[in-house]
């Protein structure tokens, strides 16, 4: 089969199985094209929890099919890519954070969706990159601990007035762009502007003129009057942002924003998931009960 023929196959399968093809904004360019919706990991977890259809299939890393299996317990979660995960996720466990959690019995958890629901389970509230500010101001309380981000959680910390304690994870991805290939590019185009994600180091973020999640550099890219910008993320954001604002130039400041993790994900991985209805991603029902929760009180944060 060509590629066109797989892309067809694919999409007859879903439609035969009831299934809802779901794609992050990093997904290779091929997967984003064919899938039913795209978007951040707030968007994708809010149409988890409220589609219709039967199975999920989720193309990014496990712990957003994780979190979809979470909010959409009665339904089938399929990750086509079962070795899909998430260093920075892997940079905290549920041990490690009770741990911390006894260092600073009074701080309300706040745990960014990118972490296992055996951590979200000992968390008190998720948020998102596109949402994390504005749930830590939700909260009755003046101490929070940040998990597991030092980037996002920083972050945070310089938007809000309360004390934040911070789990020393990252994103490698995001971490390995410098401040010297900003400069460089931003020497090299001056009148573009620089879009960071929440996950990039501070001193990259001081040189932001606009910081935000995935989905909000689409929304910013689409109402801003600039024509060039320097875009400070992983490098699946170019697909949409080219094709949705084809009079408008996108540059990466560096080759290396690239996450492996997500790029795992092949036509070819899409169409044997549909074929065999597997690897599903399930979670254990006491965990979840508690991980939900944190999920749950994410989603009722209201939206700014
Ligand atoms: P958002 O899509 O929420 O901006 O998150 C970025 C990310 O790193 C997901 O792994
Ligand atoms: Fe994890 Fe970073 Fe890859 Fe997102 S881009 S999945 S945070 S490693």
């Amino acid at each position: 089969m060509n590629q066109d023929q797989i892309k067809a196959r694919i999409l007859q399968l879903a439609e035969e199985n009831n299934a809802l093809l779901m794609a992050h904004n990093y997904q290779r360019d091929e997967i984003q094209e064919i899938a039913h919706i795209t978007g951040d990991s707030l968007a994708l977890s809010i149409e988890a929890a409220r589609t219709d259809k039967e199975v999920i299939i989720f193309c990014g890393v496990h712990f957003m099919a994780e979190s979809a299996a979470l909010l959409a317990p009665e339904k089938t979660v399929l990750l086509p890519r079962h070795d899909a995960g998430c260093p920075m996720a892997d940079m905290v466990t549920a041990e490690g954070l009770r741990e911390m959690k006894q260092q600073y019995p009074n701080a309300t958890v706040v745990t960014y969706v990118n972490s296992s629901a055996a951590v979200k389970a000992e968390s008190d509230i998720c948020c998102t990159s596109s949402n994390a500010v504005n749930v830590v101001r939700s909260l009755d309380t003046d101490e929070v601990l940040l998990v597991p981000d030092r980037n996002l959680g920083h972050y945070i910390a310089s938007q809000v007035d309360k004390t934040c304690h911070i789990w020393e994870g990252f994103c490698p991805t995001h971490e390995r762009l410098s401040v010297a290939q900003v400069e460089l590019m931003r020497d090299a185009h001056p009148d573009a502007i620089f879009m960071a994600h929440p996950e990039c180091p501070p001193e990259i973020l001081k040189l932001a003129d606009h910081i935000c999640s995935t989905s909000g550099m689409y929304e910013y890219a689409a109402q801003s009057s600039a024509k060039t910008f320097i875009v400070g993320t992983e490098m699946g954001i170019l697909y949409r942002l080219r094709t949705e604002n084809p009079d408008k130039t996108f540059i990466l400041p560096s080759d290396g924003l690239i996450c492996p993790n997500m790029k795992l994900t092949s036509l070819e991985d899409l169409l044997e998931c549909l074929e065999t209805m597997s690897p599903r991603v399930t979670v254990d029902p006491l965990t979840a009960e508690k991980a939900r929760l944190t999920l749950d009180r994410m989603l009722a944060v209201p939206r700014d």
